[in-house]
């Protein structure tokens, strides 16, 4: 949260909404599914292409901002496995730009200490893909700051799919296949996500009410924010905003506020008083 406040002055709008967020209370994980760049190019009369272009922008300013917050991780939906049905010229196009981002932001990837991941069905990506993620994934694997996880040719059932066949596969190579015992704790440590806590908050652009396959076992009991933002319109005041909106909420995780209120007090009396017919 400092380096955030040591880049902005007082005069910012930013400033006041920096300074309205706790930073007792940032979330750890932030996940977002990066929609409307398609609508933005539109408006625009350019080519679709364009408006993916204009997201590489928020891609940055949202990463650096995530990292300046002190965020644990921020994971990014880059590429779904549905999203081959495009037009091959927008799924080339978008593998080039890919790459013009991984080479121009490696530099700042170390100077703001974020650790680079790839996730997803990485070994189905042209080759050319896999040798730019992997050498950014290299020179960024010692950094201790945030984790920036891209899912490329992501898909959360894919994923719940691969977990399952990894179990399988070790519990067979260890020889423990018969006694194998499958718990929240074991499916979540094979998952892209092993070791990383769930996302607190989940962020959608663009107005769609989808969660469109993405990270279905980890956003159990994540906020969901929907902005109508498009995303290349999507920057530091917007991610900001989302934040103190998360702040207002009452995350209770399916149970209830702790605090033993005088409506609770009530409650219980009236439970002895009532008689509930059991079937
Ligand atoms: C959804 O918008 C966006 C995508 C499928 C691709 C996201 C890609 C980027 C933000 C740029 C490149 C990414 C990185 C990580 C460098 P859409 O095309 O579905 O928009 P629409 O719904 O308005 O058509």
């Amino acid at each position: 949260m400092k380096e955030l406040l040591k880049r902005l002055s007082p005069d910012e709008r930013d400033w006041s909404l920096a300074r309205e967020i706790d930073p007792k209370r940032i979330p750890a994980h932030v996940a977002i599914i990066m929609d409307g760049n398609g609508r933005w190019a539109r408006q625009r009369n350019f080519p679709r292409i364009m408006g993916h272009r204009a997201g590489i922008g928020s891609v940055k300013t949202v990463t650096e901002t995530c990292a300046q917050l002190g965020l644990e991780a921020l994971t990014l939906y880059a590429f779904s496995v549905e999203n081959w049905k495009r037009p091959r010229h927008e799924v080339e196009g978008l593998w080039r730009l890919l790459r013009h981002y991984l080479r121009r932001e490696v530099s700042s990837l170390i100077e703001n200490d974020i650790q680079l991941v790839a996730i997803g069905r990485i070994e189905s990506l042209p080759a050319f893909v896999q040798d730019e993620l992997t050498d950014v994934m290299e020179k960024t694997s010692r950094n201790q700051g945030m984790r920036l996880n891209l899912a490329i040719n992501y898909g959360g059932r894919t994923e719940l799919v691969d977990a399952v066949n990894a179990m399988i596969d070790s519990a067979r190579i260890d020889g423990t296949l018969d006694s194998l015992e499958v718990t929240e704790e074991t499916i979540s440590a094979y998952l892209y996500t092993s070791g990383l806590r769930d996302p607190d908050l989940l962020i959608r652009t663009s107005g769609e009410m989808r969660i469109s396959n993405f990270l279905l076992w980890q956003i159990a009991y994540s906020e969901i924010y929907v902005t109508s933002t498009l995303w290349p319109d999507f920057g530091r005041t917007e991610l900001l905003e989302a934040l103190v909106d998360y702040q207002r909420r009452e995350r209770r995780f399916g149970g209830v506020t702790r605090a033993v209120s005088p409506a609770a007090q009530e409650d219980q009396l009236l439970l002895e008083e009532i008689e509930v017919p059991l079937r």
